[in-house]
């Protein structure tokens, strides 16, 4: 079965470094938010040309912690995509606050930076822009709308590492930008990771303190926090995929070009606006006919996953919230359209045109 990851391959890459790695963290005793901890936030924060950068224990804490630290809570609305992984959304609802989806745009499916302002209340506090499947969303127009209408901009970069715009890399325009480091992320660790990006020293502070128990030095506890730490093996998994990343992503690119030109235009290809850099965390068509190619690529032994299925409007567990079918019709058509082909930097050219040559006769 061709994979929509390859992670042992890459894993086989990098093996010898890693055992090296992870013998010098063991035998160091050190086993949380230590040296390696330290050393990945400072490399990461100079990546992304920002002041800070802090390591959680996951993309969905890095969402949470930062919109705890930005002051968003109970009677607050924040605005975001419907179109992304409920843990977006899920973020925003541990805070106390209600999420407000504005629907995506049809071209790269981030949110639609036209129909946002139309949802601007006295009680929107934020907008979580989400880059998604690793394209960056509007940065620009979204900030323009923060700076008049006074909201906070909290990037969720889970699918994004190193995307950018004008050579600009996402979570280092808003006011905090969250990573994930899932493996299968296209920066994964080997465990549950994340890290948040940002500028203002006074909030990073107090992210600081909140991943670690509200604590301001030994159990001296200023408030009430949470236990979201990063470990060093993790730290040290990802300091070395970290020199890797641009190489990474770059074969990621290569590898969506190739897609694109193997693929007839019987589906729908990613598109990449103009002075973006997109990362390809997931190369996702869209076609009507997505279930019956689907079907055909599993009997030919190649895997594809329908990210999402259910837009966050139409979630069961988000029913509270009161939408309903045809709220959001651009991120319904994507749940009913999109399929993500196998991406991963070691993705071998004639498995790319294999797979598009499936598609094609479908
Ligand atoms: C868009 C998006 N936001 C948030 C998350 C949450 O990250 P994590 O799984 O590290 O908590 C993910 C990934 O899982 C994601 O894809």
């Amino acid at each position: 079965m061709i994979p929509m990851v390859d992670l042992k391959k890459e894993f086989t890459e990098i093996k010898k470094e890693v055992f090296e790695m992870l013998t010098e963290i063991l035998e160091s005793s050190h086993y949380i938010l230590g040296p390696k901890v330290s050393e990945l936030e400072k490399k990461i924060s100079d990546y992304h040309g920002v002041a800070a950068a802090i390591g959680v224990a996951s993309g969905t804490d890095a969402l949470h912690l930062s919109l705890d630290a930005l002051g968003i809570g109970e009677g607050d609305e924040v605005i975001t995509t419907p179109f992304t992984f409920f843990a977006t959304a899920e973020a925003v609802i541990y805070t106390g606050a209600t999420p407000v989806f504005v629907d995506a745009e049809p071209d790269t499916l981030n949110i639609d930076v036209n129909l946002i302002e139309k949802k601007i209340t006295k009680k929107t506090k934020a907008i979580i822009p989400v880059h998604i499947f690793g394209h960056p969303a509007d940065m620009e127009e979204i900030k323009k709308l923060a700076k008049k209408h006074k909201l906070k901009v909290i990037e969720d970069c889970a699918q994004a590492f190193g995307a950018a715009i004008n050579n600009k890399k996402v979570g280092s325009f808003g006011d905090a930008g969250c990573f994930s480091f899932y493996p299968s992320k296209n920066l994964g660790a080997y465990g549950d990771g994340g890290m948040i990006t940002l500028n203002d020293s006074v909030i990073a502070n107090t992210i600081k303190k909140l991943r670690n128990h509200g604590s301001g030095g030994a159990y001296k506890h200023e408030s009430v926090g949470f236990n979201s730490r990063l470990d060093e093996i993790q730290a040290g998994i990802l300091l070395i995929k970290l020199k890797r990343i641009d190489d990474y992503n770059s074969k990621r690119r290569q590898n969506a070009a190739l897609y694109n030109k193997f693929l007839s235009d019987k589906v729908k290809c990613p598109k990449e606006k103009n002075g973006c850099y997109h990362v390809y965390h997931q190369y996702t068509i869209m076609s009507p006919e997505r279930d019956k190619i689907q079907n055909k690529l599993k009997d030919n032994g190649i895997s594809s996953v329908v990210y999402y299925p259910i837009p966050l409007h139409l979630q069961e567990a988000l029913s509270f919230l009161g939408y309903k079918e045809g709220d959001f019709p651009v991120a319904e058509k994507a749940a009913r359209e999109v399929l993500s082909l196998p991406m991963y930097p070691g993705l071998e050219e004639k498995t790319i045109k294999e797979i598009a040559e499936i598609i094609n006769g479908q």
